[in-house]
């Protein structure tokens, strides 16, 4: 295509129905104010939910209750080696000592053995993620947490709409996480939201004020119309630290803003149509790369795939590729994370695992702006950047 050398991609979906938008902000969402927490219970199976401004929020104050309910001996929190640090962030927090559990390169699942020498008498709870919208096998964790007597709290903030043996994925543990930040598998923009089998622990968390979010769904509009590939180049390169990461332990906690409620109740049921476009997608990069690079998809699994993983190399990305929408991910693994390192429990063993996928993990766009032939010519520049 003509103006294609002027097309910058973005790595993940901001993709929200316009009119969606517009109708939330002119309040014309139907039913009561709750109706997003039934809509979403609904989808996910679960007799409840509870919406806050940001998956972090949700999880920093569910960590709170689980301390008040367990006692104060209990203060670490399990987490995966290499994860959002705004996971380590909520424990920080909640006011518990991260512990990091390492993690296999080749499937991007929890390393068991790791999991359970970093378990002690200290430990409340263990995180397990769906890492890309990637179901990862949780049974055998379940049976180490149910014997060791620690929550299990699933972190599905990527994999809203996932599943794992025909069960969504977030409503298998304890506890589930999901977040509807940007380029989440449904980016309103912020927001998220817990579910868990303990309705008490639920209904006890309280995130307090009741915001109204016009400011937060201005900004969804705005980020919505500058992730065009025609200006999104620009957009990136001002200092918005935008897709950067950050350790910030001081975020605001909130209930969900209403505007982003009622955004959430009239796009959700577009949430089907955006996983079908990702696993169509990612069907393409699957079949062109090498199955060496690729993260295996568990049987009995319907991945989301937020973005596409590739083990890849540690070499620098160029900048031909970057334009491609392609990205690595968090920085660091958890431990090695200088910001990171005051909030680290003294146990701590190390997690080379992690280390290896932070320096090797590259991730490809799977959003509704890549078509299919698009996606054919990123796999293309891919298989030449991995064989360089
Ligand atoms: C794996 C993972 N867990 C938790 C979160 C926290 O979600 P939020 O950004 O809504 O706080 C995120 C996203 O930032 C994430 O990617």
């Amino acid at each position: 295509m003509i103006f294609s050398g002027l097309l910058w991609y973005p790595p993940a979906e901001t993709k929200i129905p316009f009119m969606a938008m517009v109708r939330a902000l002119l309040g014309r969402a139907n039913g009561k104010i709750n109706s997003f927490e039934i809509k979403l219970s609904n989808y996910l199976g679960v007799k409840t939910c509870i919406l806050g401004n940001s998956g972090r929020s949700l999880l920093a104050m569910l960590l709170k209750e689980l301390v008040n309910l367990e006692g104060n001996n209990k203060t670490e929190v399990l987490i995966p080696g290499y994860t959002c640090y705004t996971v380590a962030a909520s424990v920080a927090r909640a006011g518990l000592k991260i512990r990091a559990y390492d993690m296999d390169p080749a499937t991007l699942s929890p390393d068991q053995d790791s999991v359970m020498r970093n378990i002690s008498d200290k430990t409340l709870a263990f995180i397990h993620q769906h890492l890309f919208g990637i179901p990862s096998p949780i049974n055998g964790l379940q049976a180490i947490a149910e014997k060791n007597g620690i929550y299990l709290i699933e972190d599905a903030a990527q994999a809203l709409g996932g599943e794992l043996n025909g069960v969504s994925l977030g409503t298998i543990g304890d506890f589930g996480l999901y977040s509807f930040g940007r380029g989440k598998p449904l980016p309103l923009g912020s927001g998220g939201a817990i579910v868990g089998k303990n309705n008490e622990v639920l209904n006890i968390i309280r995130l307090g004020q009741n915001p109204t979010g016009s400011k937060d769904l201005a900004e969804t509009m705005a980020i919505r119309l500058l992730s065009n590939p025609f200006v999104y180049g620009l957009m990136e390169a001002l200092p918005l630290g935008l897709g950067s990461t950050v350790f910030d332990p001081g975020f605001q906690i909130s209930s969900m803003p209403s505007l982003l409620k009622k955004l959430g109740q009239l796009s959700l049921d577009t949430l089907d149509g955006l996983n079908t476009h990702r696993r169509k997608v990612s069907s393409i990069y699957s079949q062109a790369l090498r199955n060496d690079y690729l993260v295996p998809i568990p049987a009995e699994a319907t991945p989301i795939f937020t973005r596409f993983p590739v083990m890849a190399s540690t070499r620098r990305i160029p900048r031909e590729v970057l334009r491609l929408g392609i990205r690595r991910m968090y920085p660091r693994a958890i431990l090695d994370e200088p910001q990171i390192r005051p909030y680290l429990s003294e146990g701590n063993l190390g997690t080379p695992g992690a280390s290896e996928i932070a320096a090797r993990l590259i991730t490809l766009p799977t959003h509704s702006a890549i078509s299919t032939q698009k996606a054919e010519a990123i796999a293309t520049n891919v298989s030449r950047f991995l064989s360089q």
